[in-house]
């Protein structure tokens, strides 16, 4: 049987057993998904105790993405230049780190909004936290040709910019300036924590923002979030989270258990349930 995991600390919260453990039975596949809860002080002897256990890999979350980094013996270019790791194969005893986040954002605008192009136009990336990294990697890599980033804290905003893969598209500006620079966009990603249930909702005016841009939101608890019910009484075409969480999950299926599997509605319907 193959065994995978996430790990986290807590860990009881997370949706990715149950996205594995669907597509586990979907494929027919002799597989087990499981959460590890391991504290930070443990992180390397909690994952050599899944090395010694037999585990084919395992995801990674809160607190740990970072940390994880440093164990692993080789890691793909996305987790090196976002700086953190959301999947581990392991592969005879070795640590093999990548990071799928971007790849999950970018997925889920092409499935929900097929006729986007990333490369058509400038996007305004709200946030500047680990999330925000991979969103601006998948923009920068999709050709879009102009990020503005804002967050409260300019100085993580500074530092994202200075890391990123083409620092010369990466335009930093002030967290106040967020419903100006919305002029012109073509894209609007809230990467905040802002809008979550039990969070503050998000402060912006859409005014300036052309019709036409298309607004998501990596939030996905609420689903609609206060910023894509505005956007959406706009006119704007609008993205939830769920997918991008769904969507990165898919390439560490494949690197477990060979099979790449599909987002479908009913696997929206089930994890968001
Ligand atoms: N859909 C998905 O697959 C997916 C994947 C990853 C994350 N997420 C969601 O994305 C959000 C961010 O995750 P993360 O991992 O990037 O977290 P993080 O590294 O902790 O970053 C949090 C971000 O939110 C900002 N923020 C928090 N409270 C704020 C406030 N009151 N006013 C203005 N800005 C505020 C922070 O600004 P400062 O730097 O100023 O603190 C920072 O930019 C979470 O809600 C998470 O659930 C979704």
């Amino acid at each position: 049987m193959t065994k995978v995991c996430v790990i986290g600390h807590p860990v009881t919260h997370s949706k990715s057993p149950r996205i594995h453990n669907y597509w586990i039975k979907k494929y027919g596949l002799d597989g087990n998904y499981d959460a590890v809860d391991i504290p930070c002080e443990n992180l390397r002897e909690g994952v050599a105790e899944l090395v010694a256990k037999g585990y084919r890999g395992f995801n990674v979350t809160i607190p740990h993405k970072e940390a994880v980094l440093s164990l692993c013996d080789e890691l793909d270019e996305g987790a090196q230049q976002i700086g953190a790791v959301n999947t581990v194969v392991i592969d005879g005893g070795k640590l093999r780190g990548r990071n799928t986040d971007a790849f999950g954002f970018i997925q889920n605008i092409r499935q929900e909004a097929p006729k986007f192009s990333f490369a058509a136009g400038s996007a305004v990336v709200l946030g500047a936290g680990g999330a925000a990294k991979a969103v601006v990697h998948g923009l920068l890599e999709h050709g879009t040709p102009e990020v503005f980033v804002l967050n409260r804290t300019k100085e993580k905003a500074l530092i994202l910019a200075k890391s990123s893969l083409a620092p010369d598209k990466v335009v930093i500006a002030n967290w106040d300036e967020r419903s100006k620079v919305l002029e012109g966009a073509s894209l609007l990603v809230n990467t905040t924590a802002l809008g979550m249930e039990g969070k503050d909702t998000l402060d912006i005016d859409l005014a300036l923002l052309p019709r036409d841009a298309l607004v998501t939101d990596i939030v996905y608890t609420p689903l609609y979030t206060p910023l894509l019910v505005d956007a959406k009484k706009r006119g704007h075409k609008t993205v939830t989270g769920i997918g991008m969480l769904l969507h990165q999950a898919r390439p560490a299926f494949q690197a477990w258990f060979g099979v790449m599997p599909e987002v479908t509605p009913e696997l929206e319907k089930m994890v968001t349930a």
